[in-house]
């Protein structure tokens, strides 16, 4: 079930235009910041990946790029029209799918994950759903796997920039600006993660959290 606080589930003309609205917003490099998160998260050839919130399929086709045809990847979300971008930016690999579920209710891939990958969702999402959806990744990983996190980074909103002011704290979701102001590293590793690495991207707006499956 949706939070009235959460603005993460995109649909209707905003889920049409995702990626040139985001382009725009952007200036044109949201799709090379997803890419770069990708490549920086670790996936090796042959390895089987699961996105969460898969969005129109961006990080999807930079998986499949990286680990080629022997490895696999499956992108759940909620948004059919998001879904039906994915599909069709992705229609001629067979290792990719695509399927329709809310990623906080109970969910059985049909392998054992290397690794998950989740940009912009996880902020958006109330703390018990964040809870679901970390326990669910950790039941469809393999021990040792990894959960890459692409999202805003931890920081004070009062002593941050007005930029940083108006766009966490007024034009995104109640639910950003509380996730930026939590301890997310520990509040993963409160369910079986270690803290493997973090990486700060432009300039310190956004961090990659790497968690291992402890
Ligand atoms: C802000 S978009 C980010 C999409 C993509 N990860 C990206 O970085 O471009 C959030 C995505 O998560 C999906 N989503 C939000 N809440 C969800 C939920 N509870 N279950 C499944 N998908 C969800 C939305 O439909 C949307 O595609």
């Amino acid at each position: 079930m949706s939070s009235q606080r959460s603005k993460v589930e995109v649909k209707g003309f905003e889920a049409r235009h995702y990626d040139f609205l985001m382009g725009l917003l952007t200036v044109g490099s949201y799709s090379r910041w997803i890419r770069r998160a990708v490549r920086k998260a670790g996936a090796e050839e042959g390895w089987k990946i699961a996105e969460l919130g898969s969005g129109t399929g961006i990080a999807a086709c930079e998986f499949v790029r990286l680990i080629g045809e022997g490895g696999r990847y499956i992108g759940l979300d909620v948004g059919e029209e998001m879904m039906g971008k994915a599909r069709k930016r992705c229609r001629e690999k067979p290792n990719v799918q695509f399927i329709r579920n809310r990623i906080e209710e109970p969910f059985h891939l049909p392998f054992k994950a290397d690794l998950f990958f989740l940009s912009f969702v996880i902020h958006g999402l109330e703390d018990c759903d964040k809870e679901k959806v970390i326990a669910n990744v950790k039941k469809n990983l393999r021990d040792g796997g990894f959960l890459a996190v692409f999202d805003y980074s931890q920081m004070k909103l009062a002593e941050s920039s007005w930029f940083r002011k108006l766009l966490i704290g007024k034009l995104e979701c109640p639910l950003a600006a509380e996730f930026v102001e939590m301890n997310f590293p520990s509040f993963v590793g409160e369910q079986g993660f270690s803290t493997h690495r973090i990486e700060k991207e432009f300039h310190a707006l956004f961090s990659l959290y790497i968690f291992k499956k402890r």
